[in-house]
């Protein structure tokens, strides 16, 4: 598949490059996974195209807002236990799918450069705007850093990665964006970070845990609405890809706690019958009143499952932290020499 990828350096400059990465033929196939989608019964549309510039903006907000408090585990988790990574782990290149604004990544940096590690970091995602401004930021703060970028889905960019000169690499997932994913997507995943690691190499995951009910919805129904701007802006993104002409004004954002499944799933829910028309993809669409598209689903995990799935793929949990309220897990894997 490796020939399909073309390459386009974008920016270079000794301690920071960015590589687009690309689908040679994504001309034709753009969009089939959301005629899929838009076919399917229920109605579906994939999570990546929140993620326009506007959208990573967003993201950036719902992280800071009192509801959500995935991010601030999270980050407290980290500041515990960063030096504890970095101890374990040794010098290495870290490389971090999904990085948006790099903030949590700025703890595991400080924590590598307070033992005097050489700093390589390698972010991946799908927006080219925050990772260039993210990017850039981190040059400033941290003077004897490297950074280079890779513009692309995690799929592609688990493709390219190769070994470079620090003798081993930290493949970090953060945020519970494994949970983003669907149990047979979250095989595939762990299945491509395990062909891409080395043995011995490390993979760093944090996941959301179950809990309350009640503080799993607010987290993703806000109370300034910015959750509902974010799920909209989906349909906007989708309109300047694909000549569409949603009017994100006709639907309505919702969020639930699946409970059977562990799951919040999140909908767009049509205000009132209509039709819309993506001109590019040929796609004409009906939707009833009420009926929805589900943009997302977040699953909720066990610390103890998750790390029996993890063994089962080699990734083996070497140290695994949660927060004194386990809300968020952090766990640190490393691939199993005897494969
Ligand atoms: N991984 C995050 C989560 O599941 C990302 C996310 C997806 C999200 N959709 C969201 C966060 C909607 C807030 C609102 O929580």
């Amino acid at each position: 598949m490796d020939d399909k990828i073309s390459v386009f350096d974008v920016y270079s400059e000794s301690r920071l490059q960015l590589e687009r990465l690309t689908v040679a033929d994504a001309q034709p196939g753009a969009g089939t996974d959301v005629v899929r989608g838009l076919h399917a019964q229920p109605k579906v549309l994939p999570a990546r195209y929140f993620y326009d510039d506007r959208g990573s903006q967003l993201f950036e907000q719902i992280c800071d807002l009192p509801e959500y408090y995935l991010t601030r585990t999270e980050t407290a988790i980290l500041k515990q236990c960063a030096r504890a990574i970095a101890e374990l782990t040794g010098p290495c290149e870290i490389v971090e799918l999904g990085s948006g604004s790099s903030i949590k990544t700025r703890i595991l940096l400080d924590a590598y450069s307070a033992l005097d590690y050489p700093l390589r970091y390698l972010p991946i995602d799908v927006s080219a705007g925050i990772l260039e401004s993210s990017a850039s930021d981190l040059l400033v703060a941290y003077p004897k850093l490297q950074v280079h970028g890779l513009v692309g889905t995690y799929e592609l960019a688990l493709r390219r990665l190769r070994s470079t000169g620090l003798p081993t690499r930290m493949v970090c997932f953060l945020g519970s964006t494994l949970g983003n994913l669907s149990p047979q997507e979250c095989e595939v995943f762990f299945a491509q970070v395990a062909a891409t690691l080395e043995p011995g190499e490390y993979f760093l995951l944090g996941v959301d845990l179950h809990k309350d009910e009640k503080q799993l919805e607010a987290a993703y129904n806000d109370n300034r609405g910015v959750t509902a701007e974010f799920n909209l802006n989906m349909l906007w993104h989708l309109n300047r890809c694909f000549d569409g002409d949603f009017e994100p004004s006709r639907f309505a954002h919702w969020a639930f706690y699946n409970e059977p499944l562990r799951r919040i799933e999140m909908h767009l829910r049509s205000l009132d019958s209509q039709t819309v028309r993506l001109r590019s993809l040929d796609l004409t669409v009906a939707l009833q009143t009420d009926e929805t598209i589900r943009t997302e689903i977040s699953r909720k995990f066990e610390l103890d499952a998750i790390g029996q799935d993890l063994r089962g793929r080699g990734l083996m949990p070497v140290e695994v932290w949660s927060d004194p309220n386990q809300w968020f897990g952090l766990l640190l894997c490393r691939l199993d020499h005897l494969r």
